[in-house]
């Protein structure tokens, strides 16, 4: 078999391998946590960058997003961390000398935006990878909109969404 020709860097121990989370999070859930515990296992540390999607208008402000999440992550000892841009996630990633994004899949039908997105944010930063990983198999049919209607008239949605959230989603709609 004819051999790659692929770039052999030397490998540091002291290079620690970061990597982005980028969503909406209007508001974070189990199915978003679970991506990021199976992230962990990958890169050393994850930033949660709260982002702009121009096509949703998000029930939390941003600070109520960002505070949402950052409660989730007290004890990880700085691991995950969050914060938020209102520009292009590439730019981000380039500016913070991050090269890689990753992204949950659910079901099929995530694919076709997904590989969209990718695709995009590749043309847009080429050493920039995109790393998708299966969400949990519990959570696959849970979306922030879904939980977010089932808040909003009163349905139980512990268990979906971590406790604290739970708490914000029924001030929201009392
Ligand atoms: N478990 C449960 N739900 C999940 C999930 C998981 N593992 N992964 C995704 N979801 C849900 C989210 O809750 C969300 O639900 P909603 O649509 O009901 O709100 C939905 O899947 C997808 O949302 P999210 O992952 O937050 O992505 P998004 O499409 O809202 O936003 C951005 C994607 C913010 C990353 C994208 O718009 C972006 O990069 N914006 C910045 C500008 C930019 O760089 N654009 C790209 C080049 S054009």
């Amino acid at each position: 078999m004819d051999e790659f020709d692929l770039p052999r860097p030397e490998l540091k121990p002291e290079v620690t391998h970061n990597a982005l989370y980028p969503g909406t999070f209007d508001p974070i859930t189990n199915g978003h946590l679970d991506i990021i515990r199976r992230g962990l296992s990958l890169f050393d540390r994850i930033t949660i960058i709260v982002a702009l999607n121009v096509s949703k208008n998000p029930l939390f402000n941003l600070e109520e997003r960002c505070e949402l999440i950052q409660e989730c992550f007290k004890d990880f000892n700085g691991r995950v961390t969050v914060d938020y841009t209102s520009g292009l996630i590439v730019d981000y990633a380039v500016q913070h000398n991050i090269s890689a994004i990753i992204r949950g899949l659910r079901a099929i039908s995530d694919f076709d935006y997904e590989f969209q997105l990718a695709l995009m944010n590749r043309r847009l930063a080429p050493s920039v990878e995109t790393v998708f990983l299966m969400t949990g198999f519990e959570w696959i049919y849970i979306s922030s909109s879904g939980i977010k209607n089932a808040a909003r008239f009163q349905g139980n949605v512990a268990g979906l969404v971590p406790a604290h959230v739970e708490a914000a989603l029924k001030r929201k709609f009392s």
